[in-house]
């Protein structure tokens, strides 16, 4: 596995009990999603460029630091949209594409439903919220959408991973960093991830 960021965390591993676990209700299944989401960010922007900037304490000139780049946001819908509730306060100036994927029920492949990204993505790095990679098809198609508008780097911020999603991404996009909360054991024979959490949407948004 290459290009996997596990972030480990005491906190998220608290949080992460709370998702894993099945009698967690939704109050608490959204609280540490945001817990863990905003955590996560922290990490994928860690390494973010900054220009230095002149500025003046009520003491003393100093230097401060301003983010070079311009950053985009595509939370991959549904269940990414729990993550960018958290985390659009970090960067509140950064604009929010959407795609819409759902997978088959009996197939695990997912279809697009909906897309609008910002008019131009050239020169953007573009970070991609989804919190379940699974057999990876989800973001195969999200970032195929992304390279065909020109995204200039793309990264994946998740919160469960399984193996053959990573693989996946790793094959077709050996760019694309990946930043996780959890790598687990295996997909089940429906590709849903084990351990896991179940269904992410479902428990998130109460459907
Ligand atoms: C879930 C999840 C990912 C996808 C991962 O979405 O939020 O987008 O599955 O699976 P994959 O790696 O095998 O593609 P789902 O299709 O259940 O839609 P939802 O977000 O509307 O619940
Ligand atoms: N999507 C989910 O929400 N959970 C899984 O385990 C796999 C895909």
């Amino acid at each position: 596995m290459k290009n996997v960021h596990l972030v480990e965390h005491s906190l998220i591993k608290h949080s992460l009990t709370y998702l894993r676990d099945k009698n967690t209700g939704i109050v608490n299944f959204r609280q540490h999603a945001a817990i863990i989401s905003q955590i996560m960010i922290m990490e994928a922007t860690r390494d973010l460029p900054v220009n230095e900037k002149p500025i003046e304490t009520p003491l003393t000139a100093t230097m401060g630091y301003s983010i070079q780049e311009s950053l985009v946001f595509v939370p991959v819908l549904r269940a990414g949209i729990s993550m960018l509730f958290p985390v659009k306060d970090f960067l509140p100036w950064a604009p929010v594409g959407f795609i819409g994927l759902e997978r088959d029920e009996l197939t695990a492949v997912a279809h697009e439903y909906y897309q609008k990204f910002p008019q131009s993505l050239k020169e953007k790095r573009v970070i991609v919220l989804d919190p379940m990679l699974a057999t990876g098809g989800s973001l195969v198609d999200t970032i195929s959408a992304l390279e065909n508008k020109f995204a200039k780097t793309i990264c994946v911020v998740c919160i469960v991973a399984a193996p053959e999603g990573i693989k996946l991404l790793n094959q077709k996009y050996p760019d694309v960093q990946i930043y996780t909360a959890a790598i687990d054991s295996h997909l089940n024979d429906r590709k849903y991830i084990v351990p896991g959490l179940g269904d992410f949407g479902d428990r998130y948004f109460g459907t």
